[in-house]
């Protein structure tokens, strides 16, 4: 298997969309409603991506394997400054990271954050990921890489109330240069 990773263009949304989709429909099985996630409409999120990568100040970059030519993005990540203002000034946020199910466990989240964190640590000092408290792998993901467990805040999706935890990263050019060191 040989990953590649790359900023994302305009042209990137709907491939985008589709493993933004593949994904929720795996990591959120029980989590969120199954209406819900049945629902979700690949058209309708890819034109959202189409204005996300466009942002200004934002970073959107996607994986991509060699060994599938047809479809080749497997895995994306997309970040920006973060929520807060004056104390959280310097603070970057991940807003999403996914791999594809069938794409998992094999290094490429690692790498999508390694290539994530080397674009945005020149500028902001600090990191912070949110993630479903009841997602378990993905929070023995970033407690792996070092995250420090945050604060919890409730938010409704689908029309379900759950709860979100942040991971920080206090240290972005740390976390950056170890990454660096770890990626394949
Ligand atoms: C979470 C996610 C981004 C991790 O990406 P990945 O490519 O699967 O993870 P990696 O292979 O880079 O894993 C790096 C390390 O993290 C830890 N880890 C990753 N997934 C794990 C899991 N399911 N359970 C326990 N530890 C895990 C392991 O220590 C792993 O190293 P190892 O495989 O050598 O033991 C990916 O699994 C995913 O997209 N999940 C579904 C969507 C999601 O939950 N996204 C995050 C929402 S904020």
């Amino acid at each position: 298997m040989t990953v590649a990773v790359r900023p994302a263009g305009g042209d990137d949304a709907a491939a985008i969309a589709r493993v933004q989709v593949a994904t929720w429909r795996t990591a959120y099985a029980g989590i969120f409603p199954e209406a819900y996630l049945g629902n979700l409409n690949d058209i309708r999120i890819a034109a959202g991506w189409s204005a996300s990568i466009a942002r200004p100040a934002h970073v959107t970059l996607v994986a991509e394997d060699a060994g599938l030519p047809r479809e080749p993005v497997v895995g994306f990540a997309h970040a920006g400054p973060g929520e807060g203002t004056g104390e959280a000034a310097g603070e970057v946020e991940v807003f999403t990271l996914y791999v594809l199910p069938g794409h998992q466990r094999r290094g490429i989240g690692r790498l999508l954050l390694a290539r994530t964190a080397a674009v945005l640590a020149p500028d902001h000092s600090r990191l912070v990921i949110r993630v479903l408290v009841e997602n378990g792998p993905a929070r023995a993901f970033y407690e792996r890489l070092g995250g420090a467990v945050g604060a919890v805040r409730r938010l409704h999706v689908g029309g379900r109330a759950v709860e979100e935890i942040a991971y920080h990263w206090p240290d972005l050019p740390r976390l950056s240069a170890t990454l660096a060191g770890a990626a394949p």
